[in-house]
């Protein structure tokens, strides 16, 4: 692999050991994945926040890369294991918030950005056409490649982290022109609904594992292709989407030759059933990826005036800017469920609060069984608050 001056330097550790480590770390990914050089990014995106997901592990790692590093390009943080002020109200222990507490300092302490959210672009953290960044956290990695057309691998946490430091990513896969063209088109039916876009991620995810899909046939707003992207990633690992006439990329390739698959709301239908293993709900969870303003807004339209006749508890997962944004929708869906900042239905510790799930998302629906021991129902929003209304 060929290096710059100024990256050999670092690699020599000039510039410091935790340097020295995160551009060594950057560089052995290039070697595995073929990488002839390394490109500088404008951000990074870090997963890894949550202490039900790294655990004590976890922690004694920050604990040594915050002594000695600190990020380079502005950074921002996935979302943590518990809304940081009201974690009590969500049954959380003592014992776990301040370890959460702990990590989220650690985070503070290199200089990343502690958002905790996984919608950084709705936010303070988005990139532009043909920026490299450096992005874990599938969901948002997918939107920025996609709608934006920023580039980046699927990150993972301590790749992420380590490209935070050292400022700089490897130059392999999505970052390259020639690996971002669509590999199979899709041809889509839906009601143009939220829901349906999060049931049309999950099959196609299934169906193409880590493609490149072109869609036609559908013309996503942010809300619509942040919940499909998120479906993607988890029922396969799609990095990457073309929607024609929608995002910034569609228009550059060649689509002859590529295999053109349909799917109709049948194949909406059979991924929503293949989701759902049960029809109780002892919680019902929004905001997978977080919810904007714009769902926010619609959601409150829907619930005002109504009351909940039921104690099925009901979240609703957004970021702390987005709930600050905006007290009189907040309010209204406070009356329902607490609107949660800083964490989701997945990372935070469910499991040992609640048996039984349900929410909109597929991405939500597909580890809430695998990362949290629930059984789940995949519906939309209204069929959910029919439980509560
Ligand atoms: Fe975000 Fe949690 Fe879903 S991190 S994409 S809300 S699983």
């Amino acid at each position: 692999m060929e290096l710059t001056a100024a990256e050999q330097r670092m690699l020599d550790g000039e510039e410091g050991e935790g340097v020295r480590k995160a551009i060594e770390l950057v560089v052995a990914l290039g070697k595995i994945y073929g990488a002839e050089g390394l490109v500088p990014i404008r951000s990074a995106h870090i997963s890894g926040v949550s202490y039900k997901t790294i655990g004590d592990g976890g922690i004694s790692y920050l604990e040594h890369v915050s002594e000695e590093s600190k990020v380079r390009v502005p950074s921002t943080l996935n979302p943590s294991g518990m809304d940081s002020q009201r974690w009590r109200e969500m049954g959380i222990s003592e014992d776990f918030a301040r370890k959460q507490l702990h990590i989220i300092e650690l985070y503070e302490r290199m200089g990343v950005d502690t958002t905790c959210s996984c919608t950084p672009y709705l936010g303070g953290n988005l990139p532009r056409l043909g920026e490299h960044v450096a992005w874990a956290e599938s969901s948002a990695l997918s939107m920025v490649n996609s709608m934006v057309g920023a580039r980046t691998n699927r990150e993972g946490g301590p790749g992420a982290l380590a490209a935070a430091i050292a400022g700089r990513t490897a130059d392999y896969g999505l970052h390259r022109e020639e690996n971002r063209a669509p590999t199979v088109i899709i041809e889509a039916e839906t009601d143009g609904s939220l829901f349906q876009h999060s049931l049309l991620g999950q099959a196609v995810g299934s169906a193409i594992g880590n493609g490149i899909p072109y869609f036609r046939g559908i013309r996503p707003r942010w809300e619509e292709a942040k919940i499909m992207a998120a479906a993607m990633a988890a029922s396969g690992a799609v990095a990457m989407f073309h929607v024609e006439g929608v995002t910034p990329e569609a228009a550059d390739h060649d689509l002859s030759g590529l295999e053109t698959v349909h799917m109709s709301e049948g194949e909406l239908l059979q991924a929503q059933e293949r989701l759902t293993t049960t029809e109780d709900a002892d919680l019902i969870a929004f905001g997978c990826p977080h919810l904007s303003e714009r769902e926010i807004k619609e959601m409150a339209a829907f619930l005002e005036g109504k009351e909940k006749r039921s104690d099925v508890t009901v979240w609703f997962c957004t970021s702390r800017q987005v709930r600050e944004s905006m007290p009189r929708e907040v309010e209204v869906l406070e009356r329902f469920g607490p609107v949660l900042a800083d964490t989701c239905m997945v990372v935070t510790p469910v499991e040992g609060l609640f048996a039984n799930s349900a929410s909109d998302s597929a991405k939500a629906c597909n580890y809430l069984p695998t990362l949290c021991s629930q059984k789940v129902r995949c519906d939309s929003f209204e069929r959910l608050m029919e439980v509560v209304l």
